[in-house]
């Protein structure tokens, strides 16, 4: 090979972060750096930041004391740190360690080449006028059959508990024929599921021709590009659920039947308290206009156990709220004070009756998941290959409803969509048998 650099990246917390680190990547290509998964030969390590939940946080700091001894071996390493932790704590990070080179918050990423060839420690948090995407170089490269696509990014919500609305900024939407033409050159290059992203993507109102473009249409465009197959969007807020959107579940086949719809509680005391906007009634009556649209939809959520005042009480109105919906996968967190967010000056829950609720709640999710992954035996689903599998002749791949799903196939080939009968269930994953290639 050429005398390339080398650059290690390793990314913490949610889609978005995946997407943004593949895009500084990217960014990086122009400034002579090539990726590497080996820490070791690395010339640049940049780290990913997440912010949402204090041991989120933490992992960098620990992370950071260990690239020490890296760095006193290679003292022309570079480190820098991206994401939320450094758009939140910015130049107090180099202050707290001296290993750190750069630290850059999500809305300067295009900056990245130009700090890198100036050298020196450097810090940009800084929120441009002109957002990051019309700057930074366009997506050349994707990697396999599914990739992410980020439409809109930051969040005007303020619900009481989160650092988005800080970390990530205002809402906003990237044009439509932006987000197109990506789209159109990630199918040339053999991509088949593309998965929208943004921190309220169903608020997307992006500029688009003849006028500004929900995500609705944004959809129904997509789903005309050739080779798009399936489409899926995260995360959502149960109030910007449009009438256009429920429809399109139920008439445009490439969006998967799968929808991640975080209620976060089912107390209105609580939702009221996280300035959630909606009731436990709204939320419900919203699953049931999805589910009258899409009747076989899988219903994904976030819950938070041990908000502040959250009384037993409000307790078990989230798990009634679960009982009634039924969800085949969620993400259950203990409620974790962040610095800034208005909830973090209430009185906290006790940590052990947090924890207990915690434990609770993640009970009843495990065995709603499980029930819906059991129930999926004997049926015959549709599985994009992503990957080999463990065993030789294996392939996995995600069903409609973002089952991971193995499969034995010893001709199986990576992009391919296949039929598949199920045949068990696991903690995680679905097993089942190739009935036909290209449903
Ligand atoms: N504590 C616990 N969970 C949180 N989340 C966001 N902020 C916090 C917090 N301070 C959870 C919410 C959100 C998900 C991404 O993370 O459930 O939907
Ligand atoms: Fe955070 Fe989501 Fe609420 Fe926005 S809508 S403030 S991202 S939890």
């Amino acid at each position: 090979m050429t005398d390339a650099k080398k650059l290690f990246v390793k990314t913490y917390g949610c889609q978005m972060n995946v997407y943004d680190s593949d895009r500084m990547a990217e960014a990086l290509g122009g400034a002579g750096y090539v990726t590497t998964e080996l820490l070791d030969e690395a010339d640049m390590v940049l780290l990913n930041t997440c912010h949402i939940r204090e041991k989120a946080s933490e992992k960098l700091y620990s992370d950071l004391g260990r690239l020490r001894a890296l760095k006193a071996a290679k003292p022309g390493l570079k480190v820098g740190v991206a994401g939320c932790v450094a758009q939140a704590e910015g130049a107090e990070i180099l202050r707290r360690s001296p290993v750190v080179d750069l630290v850059v918050g999500p809305q300067a990423y295009h900056r990245l080449p130009e700090m890198v060839k100036a050298g020196g420690r450097q810090v940009d948090t800084d929120f441009p006028v002109e957002d990051k995407f019309s700057s930074l170089p366009d997506r050349k490269v994707s990697r396999g059959p599914t990739a992410f696509l980020t439409v809109q990014e930051g969040c005007d919500k303020f619900c009481a508990f989160c650092v988005v609305p800080y970390t990530r900024g205002a809402e906003v939407s990237r044009p439509a024929a932006r987000i197109l033409d990506e789209a159109r050159g990630l199918a040339a290059q053999g991509v088949r599921e593309i998965t929208l992203l943004g921190q309220n993507v169903n608020a997307y109102h992006g500029e688009g021709p003849h006028g500004v473009w929900g995500l609705a249409r944004l959809l129904r465009a997509l789903a005309e590009i050739d080779g798009l197959e399936r489409l899926r969007y995260t995360t959502s807020h149960p109030n910007d659920m449009e009438d256009d959107l429920i429809a399109a579940h139920g008439d445009l086949p490439q969006l998967m039947p799968y929808l991640h719809l975080p209620v976060q509680s089912g107390s209105d005391r609580i939702l009221k308290a996280m300035n959630r906007k909606h009731t436990a009634e709204t939320y419900l009556r919203l699953i049931d206009r999805v589910r009258a649209a899409r009747p076989d939809i899988l219903l994904s959520s976030d819950f938070i156990a041990g908000f502040p005042g959250e009384t037993d009480a409000d307790f078990r109105a989230t798990l009634d709220l679960i009982r009634t919906v039924g969800f085949g996968q969620a993400y259950s967190f203990k409620y974790s004070p962040r610095p800034g967010t208005p909830a973090a000056e209430k009185t906290p829950v006790a940590a052990e009756v947090a924890d207990a609720r915690l434990q609770e709640l993640q009970a009843l999710l495990t065995a709603q998941q499980r029930a819906v992954q059991d129930a999926m035996i004997g049926r015959d689903v549709t599985v994009l290959y992503e990957k080999p599998g463990r065993m030789p002749g294996q392939m996995i791949g995600k069903s409609d409803h973002l089952h991971a799903v193995h499969v034995g196939d010893p001709q199986g080939r990576i992009g391919q969509l296949v039929r598949v009968r199920v045949l068990a269930s696991s903690s995680n994953s679905l097993a089942g048998g190739k009935l036909s290639e290209n449903p």
